[in-house]
């Protein structure tokens, strides 16, 4: 798959999102060191605060397959802006990804490409433990 494969896959990849309460979809593709692909949208929940992340689940699904290295992750929503992930989100994805690229796509396939210490400097992390 391409870059421009893997940017078009993250945006149809969004409608399956279960956004049923903010109707806001988010795809978000996740890219091993050795090319294997995990996928992942958000799932919303009547109990609000349950509701998970696109990038946590695709990550999740990896981390529990038995994946620990990780190149990129492609993060696509139906906004005008670029998908930037969250708070909660970039901890995650720094701790258990590491330094990765995160290519932050509009609904338009327009993209801004960052590292993961970029997004999320001075991070708190296990070298403090
Ligand atoms: N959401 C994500 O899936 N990823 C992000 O990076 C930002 C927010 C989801 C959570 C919720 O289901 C919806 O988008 C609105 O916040």
């Amino acid at each position: 798959m391409t870059f421009q494969d893997n940017i078009k896959e993250t945006l149809i990849l969004k409608e399956s999102a279960k956004a049923t309460f903010s109707k806001f979809k988010v795809g978000a593709l996740l890219i091993t060191e050795d090319g294997r692909i995990y996928r992942g949208v958000n799932i919303e929940v009547s109990s609000y605060s349950l509701t998970i992340c696109a990038e946590r689940v695709a990550i999740f699904k990896a981390i529990s397959e038995g994946e620990h290295k990780f190149k990129t992750i492609f993060i696509a929503s139906d906004s005008e802006k670029i998908t930037s992930p969250c708070g909660a989100c970039r901890q995650v994805l720094w701790e258990l990804a590491g330094d990765i690229d995160v290519v932050m796509i509009n609904k338009h396939g327009e993209y801004k490409i960052s590292k993961m210490n970029e997004l999320l400097p001075i991070s708190f992390d296990k070298t403090y433990l």
